[in-house]
């Protein structure tokens, strides 16, 4: 029996930090509204000459290093993503190229914020199938380029970044003790469409466009797919609530990643919880809040690790991983 273990991890912010209290000069807003509907005080965003693939490559870098791992290593690299450099070739090629790659195979996935889960999961098919032996997975965006910076129930909401993980296959017994993803479980509905869309695209407006959502149905929906695509996990690998150490949630909104941990009955010290600094980075968000906790030496190896997000499509998931 083989697993995936992630053996590094590496993160990216770029410089600039833009506050609530910018933006409050942009659009009729508050740092007080955004902080007791969100939980966001800040978000980063990226430089005019910084593009999705030069925030993954320094993350990249950054697991490579972690893991002690070069780029001749690596089998594979899957990049999760909406906000690509172009509408061709995959970002993740743009990544390859810059790390010297000259090997292996390089693509993007588009599940938007779900996106670093289903890369995960294709990762970790790949690995345990005998495809590959190592593989380098991104989650990495530039949100403020989709975003309409006039419509202030969206552009409070987002920010730019990107986390990485180095997976490799090892050994394992087939049991929820072994380190490594112990699972993942990947859903979409297609008709929830027009509650997260971009209205643009390359075969529609030939426009980038822009991100419209119906926040109050997204944040309903959430709760109610989070839970059952956490239930499925927990039952998945014969395990409760009581077993997980830490709750690694898609950062989207403070009240919906609360509202989990309290069903699930963690403590609010077993969150790891980023959104106040780095807003919803999309599929960049949960390895960023992996990294951050993995770096300050609140998750160990042998810990239990719960992630869950939700995203455009809808699509949604859930993670079990042994750290
Ligand atoms: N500042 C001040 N007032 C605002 C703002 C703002 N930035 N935005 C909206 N308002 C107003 C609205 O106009 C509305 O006023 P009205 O009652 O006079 O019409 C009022 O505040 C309430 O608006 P709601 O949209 O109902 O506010 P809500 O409490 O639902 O919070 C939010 C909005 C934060 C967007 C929330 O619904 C949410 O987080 N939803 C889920 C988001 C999510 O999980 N997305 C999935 C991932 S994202 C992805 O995949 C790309």
């Amino acid at each position: 029996m083989h697993r995936s273990r992630i053996i590094g991890c590496g993160a990216y912010l770029p410089e600039r930090i833009m506050t609530n209290h910018e933006l409050a000069r942009m659009v009729e807003t508050s740092h007080e509204w955004i902080v007791s509907r969100t939980g966001i005080c800040q978000r980063h965003i990226a430089a005019e000459d910084e593009c999705t693939s030069d925030l993954a490559l320094k993350a990249a870098q950054a697991a490579m290093d972690d893991a002690g791992i070069t780029a001749d290593d690596i089998d594979l690299i899957v990049l999760a993503t909406t906000t690509p450099d172009q509408t061709f070739p995959a970002t993740a090629t743009q990544v390859q190229a810059k790390l010297n790659m000259t090997r292996g195979a390089a693509f993007d996935v588009q599940a938007v914020c779900a996106g670093f889960l289903y890369a995960l999961a294709i990762a970790d098919n790949f690995l345990t199938a005998g495809q590959a032996e190592t593989v380098l997975v991104i989650g990495s965006e530039t949100y403020s380029r989709i975003l309409d910076w006039q419509d202030r129930r969206t552009c409070i909401l987002f920010g730019d970044g990107a986390g990485a993980v180095m997976l490799r296959r090892a050994d394992g017994n087939g049991n929820s003790n072994d380190r490594g993803v112990l699972s993942t479980h990947l859903h979409s509905d297609g008709r929830l469409h027009d509650l997260l869309y971009v209205d643009g695209g390359p075969s529609s407006t030939q426009t980038a466009g822009h991100v419209r959502m119906a926040g109050r149905e997204v944040f309903r929906h959430a709760v109610i797919k989070l839970t059952e695509a956490v239930e499925e996990a927990l039952e998945a690998n014969d395990l409760t609530a009581k077993d997980i150490d830490w709750l690694v949630p898609h950062q989207a909104n403070k009240r919906i990643i609360d509202g989990m941990a309290r069903k699930l009955g963690l403590a609010p010290e077993q969150v790891v919880l980023t959104i106040d600094r780095h807003a919803n980075t999309s599929a960049a968000s949960i390895p960023l809040a992996l990294c951050e906790a993995v770096r300050d030496g609140r998750i160990k190896p042998g810990h239990l690790i719960l992630m869950e997000a939700i995203g455009g499509g809808l699509s949604w998931g859930s993670s079990l991983v042994r750290w």
